[in-house]
């Protein structure tokens, strides 16, 4: 693997439906009161977890909810996404939500040593054709970037619905030794912990009887 491998564009799509009037006003005016700044992380929470791709945002919000006194970080490069997203934190008075709209290996980067204390990537683009598989999130240079950010104790948790992506990711993670996958019995990567609410994504996996994997790291 070169080192440049995890450059490769990992998402689709940037831009969906011509956002509305009060879309454009959202991205224009708020979104820059809501964004993550790598050199400035929240102030005043408990923690901050930082989610990656939250997609429609279902589970970046539910956390956000529950969870008030914690800074929810979300990554995300799709406009729609972070419109949603937006729409709920201003509607709902969410101070707790920060948004970096992009690519979230441009904040693992800059972010300092330790920031993290829980990370979410759930069910990443599965890029199923065998010449796009190098674009897959989760890889090696990502477990490299995330255990620097991730304090000692952090949780990683990562979901997918595709078998194949599932074992190269356990292959990535044999082989860092920065995290350790905590599971002991089957159930505890069959079956979805309570708090952790299902997304847009596993809803279709359901609908379409895909198995759905749940991993839980912790960072040593
Ligand atoms: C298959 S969707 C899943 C969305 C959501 N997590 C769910 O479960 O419904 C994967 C999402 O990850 C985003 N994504 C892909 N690469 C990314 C990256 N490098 N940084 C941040 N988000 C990324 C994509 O734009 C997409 O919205």
């Amino acid at each position: 693997m070169s080192a440049d491998d995890h450059e490769l564009r990992s998402f689709g799509r940037r831009r969906g439906r011509k956002p509305s009037a009060r879309q454009v006003s959202l991205l224009r005016e708020d979104l820059p009161r809501f964004s993550f700044d790598p050199a400035k992380p929240p102030e005043g929470f408990r923690q901050n977890w930082l989610e990656i791709g939250f997609g429609g945002g279902e589970h970046l919000l539910w956390q956000a909810r529950q969870n008030r006194d914690v800074a929810l970080i979300g990554c995300e490069p799709f406009e729609d996404g972070v419109i949603k997203v937006l729409t709920a934190v201003t509607t709902e008075n969410l101070e707790n939500v920060r948004v970096h709209m992009g690519d979230v290996r441009e904040i693992l980067k800059s972010v300092a040593p330790g920031t993290i204390d829980r990370a979410f990537i759930l069910f990443p683009d599965p890029w199923p054709k065998r010449k796009h598989r190098k674009r897959r999130l989760v890889n090696s240079s990502l477990l490299k970037l995330l255990a620097r950010v991730m304090r000692p104790g952090a949780e990683l948790r990562i979901g997918t619905d595709i078998g194949d992506y599932a074992r190269t990711m356990l292959e990535a993670f044999a082989t860092e030794p920065a995290f350790e996958w905590q599971a002991a019995t089957p159930a505890d990567w069959r079956d979805r912990p309570l708090d952790w609410p299902e997304t847009r994504y596993e809803a279709k996996a359901v609908r379409e009887g895909r198995r759905r994997y749940y991993f839980r790291f912790l960072r040593r």
